[in-house]
């Protein structure tokens, strides 16, 4: 039986072909989610075949996503993958900021290790053969930054045309700079991100160009073996949290199927409990829970300084649902301040990341705080993007310049800001002593 696009509202009725060009369902509208129910070798024999293929050159087992292609047989070859190495993010100790979210210890899975800087690689290698699978030319997405970049990279190098629409004035330079040496055509468009992906896809249908935002149910399967290859680093030993940043919510869900295809694999035995975390003035999805309501209100004017998360109408809420009550995880929301804070806490473990991805150790405090995370859970915190996304709010945090987005000087605690000296050497000589 071939893998098949099943709609999560109507899995029995609403199933659709992988030859399809579809991103939701066209009966229900309904989001979409892969399902093969092809039998999988035995866990210990699947273990087994992955640790192998790490000491291996072929391009296939060298990328952290195609390494577990077991998961990912939605085609009946691999010859539209496009990799550029990506996944093979390392997950690194970090006492310093164990301290300071009240932990004994703490463990960063950096997917900013990326080849693009973020984890959109995961998902994008698999986005992006899925276009090359249907036949499609040209590939869109709207991207504050991330997103952009990785497609604009795997859709070069994959021969495809990258044409990307940014919120005019709200997207990371960096990023930028990537998406235009990638070779991307690129749209600035006076709009926020959740307007901007409602045009892409009406342009997406009218044009015949393939979306990669992460509604596109390929991208959700690369991204959830970031989870996978979590697993096997720890040598299969289930932490008791996973906390990450929530902006449209492709990660939550993408992460709940991860964990919950391992389980009926028998590759573990027990999820951990995911804890999803989203800026404070952008935090619908929170909201939602804290209201007991079943369907998500948008906020039409999510602000945040973290602009990956800065998203009021997070596409996918309702896989995410799922993800939280599979996993009994929690949802919480944190402050500029916390955010600014925990961000400069991880680069003085010298490790450092963008402001999305600091959301979630600000999380970790505040749920240690609650008691809600107790001090000796083992606790991994996923890093989604790397520290130079977004110099600028760096400079002005270490400056004591950041303002929050209505304007207010958030407090730089851990400020570290360059000296000018003259060119003397008695004087930086009393300087540095
Ligand atoms: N972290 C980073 C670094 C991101 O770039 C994004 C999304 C998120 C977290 C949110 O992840 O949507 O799966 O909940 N960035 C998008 C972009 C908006 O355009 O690059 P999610």
């Amino acid at each position: 039986m071939p893998a098949e696009l099943v709609a999560i509202a109507h899995p029995e009725t609403e199933r659709f072909s992988t030859d399809e060009v579809i991103y939701t369902s066209p009966v229900s509208g309904s989001l979409l989610e892969l399902q093969n129910s092809d039998p999988l070798p035995a866990p210990d024999a699947l273990k087994k075949l992955w640790r192998e293929r790490r000491m291996s050159n072929h391009p296939l087992d060298r990328s952290g996503v195609w390494r577990y292609r077991e998961l990912l047989s939605f085609w009946p070859k691999f010859d539209h993958v496009v990799s550029l190495s990506e996944g093979n993010t390392p997950i690194l100790d970090a006492p310093h900021a164990a301290q300071f979210a009240g932990l004994d210890h703490i463990q960063f899975k950096h997917q900013g290790y990326n080849p693009t800087g973020s984890f959109k690689d995961n998902g994008m290698t698999c986005g992006v053969a899925q276009a090359r699978h249907l036949g499609m030319n040209r590939v869109a997405c709207v991207s504050t930054g991330n997103t952009s970049a990785s497609m604009a990279a795997y859709a070069s190098a994959g021969g495809l045309q990258p044409i990307i629409f940014i919120p005019n004035g709200n997207i990371a330079y960096g990023k930028l700079a990537q998406a235009l040496e990638y070779g991307a055509q690129t749209l600035q468009v006076d709009a926020n991100f959740d307007e901007i992906l409602a045009l892409v896809r009406t342009l997406a249908e009218r044009l015949g160009i393939y979306l990669l935002n992460s509604i596109n149910p390929f991208r959700i399967e690369g991204q959830k073996t970031i989870m996978v290859e979590m697993m096997d680093q720890l040598d299969w030993n289930e932490p008791d949290w996973v906390v990450l940043p929530g902006g449209n919510l492709g990660n939550t869900a993408a992460f709940g199927k991860g964990f919950r295809e391992m389980l009926a694999a028998g590759l573990i035995k027990k999820a951990p409990r995911l804890a999803v975390i989203q800026a404070e003035g952008s935090a619908p999805f929170v909201e939602m829970y804290k209201q007991g309501a079943t369907a998500l209100t948008a906020n039409p004017k999510p602000e945040t300084l973290a602009t990956a998360i800065r998203i009021g109408d997070p596409v996918s809420w309702p896989k995410a649902v799922q993800s939280i009550d599979d996993s009994n995880g929690v949802v919480e929301s944190v402050t500029e301040q916390e955010i600014s804070d925990a961000k400069a806490t991880i680069g003085r473990c010298g490790i450092g990341c963008e402001p999305a991805s600091a959301a979630t150790l600000a999380g970790v405090r505040k749920l240690v705080a609650a008691g809600v995370i107790k001090p000796t859970d083992r606790v991994v915190s996923i890093l989604t993007g790397h520290v130079l996304k977004d110099p600028d709010y760096v400079y002005k945090y270490h400056t004591e310049k950041l303002d929050d987005p209505q304007g207010n000087r958030l407090v730089s605690r851990f400020a570290n800001k360059p000296v000018v000296v003259p060119n003397d050497p008695d004087a930086i000589a009393e300087l540095l002593s």
